[in-house]
């Protein structure tokens, strides 16, 4: 999901295409290259690795290049490794494209290219769509757009160039951003506003599936059906800084606000038919079955998601799971045996404690499966079988849709393990599934009582300290809600299992000490009531994160943060965007640097 850019005009291309992938660099990427109109044929560079590193030395040695249009992208691998063969663009002479987003049917249609005499140079699924668009291609490029269209399933946008029709880009996106920038006699394509504000700040926002068909003449917009459309024209009002974040004030809002689309691009490509599956990862039903016990090991927010996996897992597969901080697990001479599983999970696949567990897991000859965000990091090329979250790039070091992306796999991994452990029946599992698979909708609507939220961080922002309470899966939220507000405002907090409180925290509590009750939990709700009860009565000041449809004794609850209803397996995915929201407009109101905290980095590397 990373970036997109476009050029035709009267000017040569080449380094209009390279400066503008620069501005798209702070997206995070691992490749980039760029193809353009060079005499009759499209000419592609492109290499792994930064920038400076790759895609500028070997544009070095092709030399002077005459052509006034191309695309170019910058890649965050998501199916194949970093690479110069998976870099984009990607084509074969006659088409060549470049894509930001996942086909989700990529091995249907890879099959059925396969069967038409295609062959594949790419790991990438990207490279299903530029071979569907050649094969699609009988001199119309808007109709063989419209056909592939119809074929493909997932999210993307894309840069086409048909080299029969020299000088002109055909862009267009479903789910992920593409813009169209309006210069001065030339066009531009672009994943956001940043990579073309240098050179105009006008610009078209592409809605889903309307095709732009960029040349020298100007842009012109078309629907599937080959019908010409005018667009409204925008202007960018944002410097640099704000358009790098889409408009957003902060990554960690914005990365907040892509959480139902970073879970639907982890799911979706996990689930066949209808049910679980690993198998590409090699986690197989039998391999499942075979394990004694499963470990899940991680630090900080990734850790957190390991709890709520546990929670899931021995609930619905009655299999013993332990959860370790990986700098303890590492150190701890584990009982691990080679019967075990170790699922190792990590947003930025680098993190030295963790790639240290999963190192010693090895040594130790057990299984490792490691939940990644960034392909063909240390962790992903470590671990015996590996699954990537697809969540993008997630730039504030605040995890957010890592941490979504994480506990949605952890609910995928437990269906899994209780329908191999013959604990929930194929109906079961479809259901829990289809379930699953609904929640981005659902999530959405969270995030939309944004209000909401921003209300209650004015009623704690001048805490000095506050508590998270809650039961079962209420606690392991406790505790990601606890870990979100420490380090983006600077408040300490502390997460606490309700029913232990009484054995000596609760001396802590007093009036000028706020509570913040997570009670999703039906068959524990009453229990965490009596609890919050317990700490009113110290004079705390409770906040209630609870189902919309709960009437709370007001006596108790000074605010009641109320979510959708699902079901009680489910609310964590819903539960944790008020903890993220609050911690998030606490820390705003309190003028601390959200995407960047004191003290900390994206991705701790050091021991
Ligand atoms: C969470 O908000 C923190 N950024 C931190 O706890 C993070 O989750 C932890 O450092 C693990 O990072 P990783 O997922 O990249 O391994
Ligand atoms: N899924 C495509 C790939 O892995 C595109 C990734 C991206 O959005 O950069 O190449």
């Amino acid at each position: 999901m990373c970036g997109i850019v476009g050029y035709v005009g009267k000017n040569k291309c080449r380094d209009v295409l390279v400066d503008s992938l620069r501005r798209l660099e702070y997206r995070g990427y691992d490749s980039a290259g760029i193809a353009v109109f060079e005499g009759e044929k499209i000419k592609t560079v492109k290499a792994k690795g930064k920038i400076n590193e790759g895609l500028a030395l070997k544009l070095e040695e092709t030399g002077e290049l005459e052509a006034t249009a191309g695309i170019g992208h910058t890649r965050w691998a998501t199916h194949g490794e970093p690479s110069d063969i998976n870099s984009h663009p990607i084509g074969n002479g006659r088409v060549s494209i470049v894509h930001n987003g996942i086909i989700e049917n990529y091995r249907e249609l890879k099959n059925f290219l396969i069967s038409k005499g295609y062959g594949f140079e790419s790991e990438t699924d990207t490279e299903t769509v530029a071979k569907l668009l050649d094969y699609y291609y009988d001199g119309d490029p808007l109709e063989a757009i419209s056909k592939a269209l119809k074929d493909i399933q997932g999210a993307y946008a894309l840069g086409i160039m048909f080299r029969q029709h020299k000088n002109k880009i055909y862009a267009v996106r479903k789910e992920s951003p593409l813009i169209v920038g309006k210069g001065e006699n030339e066009s531009y394509i672009a994943s956001d506003v940043t990579a073309i504000l240098e050179y105009t700040r006008e610009y078209y926002l592409l809605e889903q599936n309307e095709i732009a068909v960029l040349s020298e003449k100007g842009v012109k917009f078309y629907d599937l059906h080959g019908n010409d459309f005018e667009k409204e024209l925008q202007t960018a009002d944002w410097d640099i800084s704000a358009a790098q974040k889409g408009g957003y004030k902060h990554f960690m809002i914005k990365e907040i606000h892509e959480q139902p689309a970073a879970i639907r691009n982890t799911v979706s490509p996990r689930v066949k038919d209808g049910l679980p599956d690993f198998t590409e990862c090699g986690l197989t039903i039998d391999r499942i079955k075979s394990y004694r016990s499963i470990y899940i090991v991680g630090c900080g927010s990734a850790m957190h998601a390991g709890l709520v996996g546990k929670a899931l897992i021995e609930k619905l597969a009655r299999v013993p799971v332990v959860v370790d901080i990986a700098s303890e697990f590492r150190y701890k001479d584990p009982i691990v045996t080679a019967d075990d599983l170790v699922v190792i999970i990590s947003q930025s696949g680098e993190t030295a404690d963790t790639l240290a567990a999963l190192k010693l897991s090895k040594s130790i000859g057990a299984d490792t499966f490691a939940v990644v965000n960034v392909v063909g990091s240390s962790i992903a090329r470590e671990a015996d079988m590996v699954m990537y979250t697809n969540a993008g790039p997630e730039i504030s070091v605040c995890s957010t849709k890592a941490y979504a992306v994480q506990v949605a796999f952890m609910y995928l991994f437990a269906f899994q393990v209780a329908y191999a452990m013959e604990k929930i029946n194929e109906k079961e599992c479809r259901e829990l599934t289809a379930e699953l698979m609904g929640m981005p909708e659902i999530i959405q609507t969270c995030i939309d009582s944004e209000e909401k939220y921003q209300y209650i961080a004015s009623k704690i922002m001048n805490a000095d300290s506050l508590m998270y309470i809650g039961r079962g899966l209420d606690h392991a939220l406790s505790m990601e809600g606890s870990l979100k507000l420490k380090e983006i405002s600077y408040i300490h907090s502390e997460a606490y299992a309700a029913g232990e409180l009484k054995h000596g925290t609760i001396s802590l509590i007093t009036e000028d000490v706020p509570v913040i009750a997570i009670a999703t939990q039906r068959d524990l709700f009453e229990k965490t009531v009596s609890n919050v009860r317990e700490v009113k009565a110290r004079g705390a000041k409770v906040v209630m994160v609870c189902r919309e449809d709960v009437e709370i004794d007001k006596a108790s609850v000074n605010y009641k943060v109320g979510l959708p209803t699902v079901s009680d397996l489910l609310m964590p995915l819903v539960t944790v965007v008020p903890l993220q929201m609050i911690a998030y407009y606490t820390a705003v109101s309190r003028g601390c640097d959200v995407d960047q905290p004191r003290n900390l980095a994206k991705s701790v590397t050091v021991e």
